[in-house]
């Protein structure tokens, strides 16, 4: 039902937890590269994985092609820089979100590929930094499957 593309994602306890959320969730996942480690690094093998988890993960060279091989969905960039709040847009089958590695965030002409309506930030208190990227991206599947009433989950 819908993607999240993570953007040269670093961490790989990051990708763990967020392989898991898209398996429990019916999401896609999908990874660009360069990736800052190994698909089956111990790490990610020891977050407790299991092989069917790991099947469902799309990796791809480049953002072009991960919109390509996704026949060009309507995207959402997910930024602290963005000015849109994550719970605005009315989320639709077939969305994809889109999220910037640990330490860099997304590049700013990905991040303003998008109009800005569909550059997403999430709320957090005055002075704050960001969110772990696994919570934020937790967060936005979440409310998008709500907006779906959660079709297909119990
Ligand atoms: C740890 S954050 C990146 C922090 C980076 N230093 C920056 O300033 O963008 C990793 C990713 O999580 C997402 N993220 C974290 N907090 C967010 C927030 N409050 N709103 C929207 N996205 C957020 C973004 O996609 C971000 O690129």
């Amino acid at each position: 039902m819908f993607s999240l593309i993570l953007y040269e994602p670093e961490i790989p306890p990051n990708t763990g937890n967020i392989i898991r959320l898209c398996a429990n969730t019916g999401v896609q996942l999908h990874l660009v590269e360069p990736l800052g480690f190994e698909l089956d690094e111990p790490r990610l093998k020891r977050a407790g994985l299991d092989y069917r988890e790991f099947a469902s993960v799309v990796i791809h060279e480049s953002l072009d092609d991960c919109l390509d091989a996704l026949a060009k969905p309507r995207v959402f960039t997910l930024s602290t820089r963005a000015g849109t709040r994550h719970d605005a847009p009315g989320f639709r089958q077939g969305d994809a979100f889109l999220f910037g590695p640990e330490t860099r965030g997304l590049p700013q002409d990905v991040l303003e590929s998008v109009p800005p309506e569909r550059r997403l930030r999430l709320p957090m208190q005055e002075n704050s930094r960001s969110l772990n990227l696994s919570n934020a991206a937790a967060v936005v599947v979440y409310e998008a499957w709500r907006q779906l009433d959660f079709a297909g989950g119990r």
